[in-house]
């Protein structure tokens, strides 16, 4: 069994192998590993009885196919409706000026990535971002400044 293998066992075995632990085992992978190939995507398919379309389907929503190049910090912010109308773009301007980047891009340091994601089923408690595997709800922009500050200072 190669790293990969046990790796994926291992998260198979702590979140189970339905459909909806899916997202909980590629979270797994990509904090460990920093990053998702095809071949680990084919493995959890085959792992989780699940079509390798599906999870491609799924890293791809979650845009987890971008690890390539992360910080050890990626935030992910909700872009959906119900995020967007309670005030996403705030978040995103308040998270781009303390860090100064944008979005897709990583800080000089590779301490932290910004990107936007897809809903991510917190849209009663919007809006939401999820920093690494930890959900976030409820944002305003002193909350934000809040949060990013303990991350700074890790
Ligand atoms: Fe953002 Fe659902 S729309 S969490």
């Amino acid at each position: 069994m190669t790293q990969t293998s046990e790796l994926i066992n291992a998260l198979a075995d702590k979140h189970g192998r339905n459909r909806e632990n899916l997202l909980s085992v590629l979270q797994g992978v990509v904090r460990q590993e920093h990053y998702l190939s095809e071949s680990t995507m084919v493995e959890i398919a085959r792992e989780m009885d699940l079509p390798a379309a599906e999870v491609y389907g799924t890293a791809t929503f979650y845009s987890f196919l971008e690890y390539k190049k992360m910080g050890q910090y990626v935030i992910r912010i909700c872009k959906t409706i119900t995020c967007s109308m309670k005030g996403k773009n705030q978040i995103l301007l308040t998270i781009e000026d303390m860090l100064k980047i944008g979005v897709g891009e990583t800080t000089p340091d590779r301490k932290f990535t910004v990107l936007q994601t897809n809903c991510l089923g917190w849209c009663h408690k919007a809006p939401a971002m999820l920093i690494n595997d930890e959900v976030y709800t409820e944002l305003t922009p002193e909350k934000v400044r809040e949060i990013l500050s303990e991350y700074l200072k890790k």
